[in-house]
């Protein structure tokens, strides 16, 4: 079978990740990347020795990018006529206008979370409703938050149903090189429900789900804590048992050493992943417990790395190359050495 050819639209936190995922993928090319400035991944390209080629986003912008000395491969244009797909991450909303040149150029598209809904056909997230991206031309994947807690909502759903669900989310207020968002020392809230849930009512429609967001001042991982109602019986031993079994969820124990979101950052230095990279979540074992017959528990969202397996899943359904989850995301998995 011939690879598929992705490139990726936006070299920053998320495009650089995909990115680097796709290149693992022995059964796709990265045909190469897309930006519009000479930032410092961009740069780093070049430092690199070009790993991949670099084409001009916007028209205009190869200028820039070859007076900071970035070979420039060659216009939007030239490299949507090379691929099957594209991977957009660009800045939210600027997907929506790198559509009309997808749809001009008769390539399938993946959105990240920060795009519109409308931008997509299929609202996707790869472990949950693989099936439904099946040769879809336009996808949009789950923000950060939404994915990981899907992946850990839908472990205890596919076992014993979940009624409803009430969701904290402690976010992140900016990644580790934002500096455009200020020192900060506050915490924000946010008005009841927060779009997290909002959206896995979108991919698993028959929980009901409610829940509240507060920012803080870190950039080291969002932390969830969730109160899920099973349909039936569900213990804490049980639960733990599902979560480990799911993909992309990483059970760690606070007596091992993992006893804040920071801990998990550290844990993937000392792995040496690539950036510091985590695909999976971190789930506290010893936050799993019952309030009443409800399930209560917490997991860690590395917002940088998290949605990079279920964007590389929403190739696959778009592409056809798997025709179940399960493939799929053995597939993905395996070569991002999950
Ligand atoms: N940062 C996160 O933690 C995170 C997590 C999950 C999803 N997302 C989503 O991923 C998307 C990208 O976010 P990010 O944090 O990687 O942004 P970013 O600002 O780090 O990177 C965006 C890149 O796109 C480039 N760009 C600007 N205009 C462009 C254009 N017209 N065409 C192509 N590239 C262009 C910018 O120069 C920049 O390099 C957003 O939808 C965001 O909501 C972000």
């Amino acid at each position: 079978m011939s690879k598929v050819k992705v490139g990726v639209a936006g070299y920053g936190v998320i495009g650089t990740r995909v990115a680097a995922g796709v290149v693992l993928q022995e059964d796709m090319e990265l045909v190469g990347v897309a930006d519009v400035a000479p930032t410092l991944p961009v740069r780093s390209l070049k430092e690199r020795g070009m790993p991949f080629p670099l084409f001009a986003a916007v028209p205009g912008s190869e200028t820039e990018l070859e007076e900071a000395g970035i070979p420039v491969a060659g216009s939007f244009e030239d490299l949507l006529g090379e691929v099957d797909i594209m991977l957009d991450a660009a800045p939210g909303g600027i997907g929506a206008r790198n559509k009309e040149h997808y749809v001009r150029a008769g390539v399938k598209a993946v959105f990240q979370g920060g795009e519109a809904a409308g931008v997509a056909d299929v609202f996707f997230h790869g472990t949950t409703n693989y099936e439904q991206g099946l040769g879809a031309d336009y996808l949009k994947l789950t923000s950060c938050n939404t994915t990981g807690l899907i992946r850990a909502v839908h472990a205890i759903h596919q076992t014993v149903g979940i009624a409803k669900a009430f969701v904290t989310i402690i976010r992140r207020v900016a990644d580790p090189g934002d500096t455009h968002r200020g020192l900060t020392n506050v915490l924000q809230v946010e008005a009841i429900p927060n779009h997290q849930v909002v959206d896995l009512m979108h991919i698993i429609p028959e929980i009901d789900a409610t829940g509240m967001l507060i920012h803080t001042p870190v950039t080291h991982g969002h932390i969830i804590t969730l109160s899920v109602t099973p349909k039936r019986e569900m213990s804490v031993a049980g639960a733990l048992e599902v979560f480990r079994a799911y993909p992309r969820i990483k059970v760690v124990r606070i007596a091992d050493g993992f006893n804040s979101n920071s801990s998990l950052f550290q844990w993937a230095r000392y792995l040496e992943n690539p950036r510091a990279d985590m695909y999976e979540i971190g789930l506290w074992e010893e936050m799993v417990g019952k309030s009443g017959d409800d399930l209560v528990f917490a997991i860690n969202i590395p917002q940088e790395s998290v949605t990079i397996p279920e964007t590389i899943d929403a190739v696959r359904a778009a592409m056809e190359m798997q025709v179940t989850s399960d493939t799929a995301v053995a597939a993905t998995d395996g070569y991002l050495g999950i």
